[in-house]
């Protein structure tokens, strides 16, 4: 199998810490990584540089043979989609959300294609012209992960993104996310629940900056 990442020796340091230390990792292409490890350990910090927000300060990051600085950041953003930690929603309306992924790729706002995805993660099609500041946290979270979708990326990466939502949800997200992993989209996913890493196909273990084996 094709590696969509290949990490080597990656560190990344602020002042005089060091966040992250001789990172070493390939994440084959259509794999679902789980990447767990305590509170600070880094792995927010990993999945950013992955996501090209931030940069590494040592090593080489390459996302599909070539080192991820050669690309151009509008590209890369559609191919590597980062669902954050703690998702803000823009603008007055979740349409405003919505339609963004649309706006970037110069197409037409095609509402059949929202509401179906709305109906994926136990949303209707009255949310669209709901008020940002009128759904809940958990909302919030479900509509953030289908601006990622929308359009679906190569690479998805989720940092906690079900950390909020009740069992129902939490198990209408994996189901989801499965089937795009189905499809073939590699998913990367941040996560400190216990039934998640049960579940996990593939993990890896972050500690003090480092990968640990397990
Ligand atoms: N720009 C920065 N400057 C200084 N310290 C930073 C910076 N970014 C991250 N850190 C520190 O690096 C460590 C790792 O942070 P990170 O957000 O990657 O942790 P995490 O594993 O995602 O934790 P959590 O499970 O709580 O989300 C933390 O101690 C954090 O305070
Ligand atoms: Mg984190």
């Amino acid at each position: 199998m094709e590696n969509i990442f290949e990490v080597q020796d990656l560190s990344y340091q602020v002042g005089e810490t060091k966040i992250l230390k001789h990172i070493n990792l390939e994440v084959e292409k259509g794999n679902y990584l789980t990447v767990v490890g305590p509170s600070g350990s880094g792995k927010s910090t990993l999945m950013r540089i992955l996501a090209s927000m931030i940069s590494a300060t040592g090593g080489k990051v390459l996302f599909d043979g070539k080192s991820i600085d050669s690309y151009e950041p509008i590209e890369y953003r559609q191919r590597v989609s980062y669902a954050f930690q703690q998702p803000t929603l823009f603008g007055k309306t979740v349409r405003d959300n919505l339609s963004f992924p649309f706006e970037v790729r110069k197409k037409d706002f095609d509402e059949m294609k929202v509401i179906n995805y709305l109906e994926m993660v136990n949303l209707n099609e009255t949310y669209i012209d709901k008020s940002v500041n009128d759904v809940s946290g958990g909302e919030k979270q479900r509509i953030a992960l289908l601006r990622n979708l929308i359009f679906p990326p190569e690479v998805l990466i989720t940092d906690e993104v079900t950390a909020g939502l009740d069992a129902e949800n939490k198990a209408i997200v994996h189901r989801m996310l499965n089937e795009f992993n189905d499809r073939g989209l590699t998913i990367l996913r941040v996560t400190h629940d216990e039934t998640e890493i049960e579940d996990s196909r593939a993990k890896i273990r972050i500690g003090n900056g480092e990968i640990e084996n397990d």
